[in-house]
């Protein structure tokens, strides 16, 4: 079975899951990304044939919301709060000290498909700042001095260390 097969009989079992309901696009969508951490195209095609919904609809929700991606997302998401307590805090030069450590703009991925970098809005625990959250982990007080050794250990993470 080819790779184009298997994930079409993923997103199938994905859109079975929600009874083919219309109204379940973004969480069906919701649950390709969380699968394959960005939604192909081949993924796409799948809902659209599938639950007859116009290809021009899917590609609408698809990039309507930011959590969505259409291009392949690192396996440990970066996201440095960017929100008003983060940034008089410098959060600015936390995100610029990832981008330059791992050679990537926000919003892009490494070469390794380990590391993707965003900035992102409050997250809520402004208490905390500056905020930075790997995938579900927050990393309070976070210090450009610390950024290394964050990234050290995710790497390691990768070699399942
Ligand atoms: S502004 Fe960063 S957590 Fe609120």
């Amino acid at each position: 079975m080819n790779t184009e097969n298997t994930m079409q009989d993923k997103v199938k079992e994905i859109v079975k899951k929600y009874k083919g309901d219309k109204s379940a696009l973004v969480a069906i969508l919701q649950d390709v990304q969380d699968e394959y951490r960005y939604l192909p195209k081949e993924a796409l095609l799948t809902i659209h044939e599938q639950m007859d919904i116009p290809m021009a609809r899917v590609y609408e929700v698809a990039t309507f919301y930011d959590a969505f991606s259409l291009t392949p997302r690192g396996r440990f998401i970066i996201e440095v709060c960017t929100g008003t307590t983060c940034h008089v805090q410098g959060g600015m030069n936390l995100l610029d000290t990832f981008e330059r450590s791992l050679r990537i703009n926000c919003g892009e991925t490494t070469e390794d498909g380990l590391f993707s970098v965003d900035r992102v809005g409050c997250l809520g625990c402004c208490s905390i700042a500056p905020v930075v959250r790997v995938n579900d982990t927050i990393h309070p007080q976070m210090t450009q001095d610390e950024i290394p050794r964050v990234l050290r250990t995710y790497m390691a993470k990768r070699y399942g260390r």
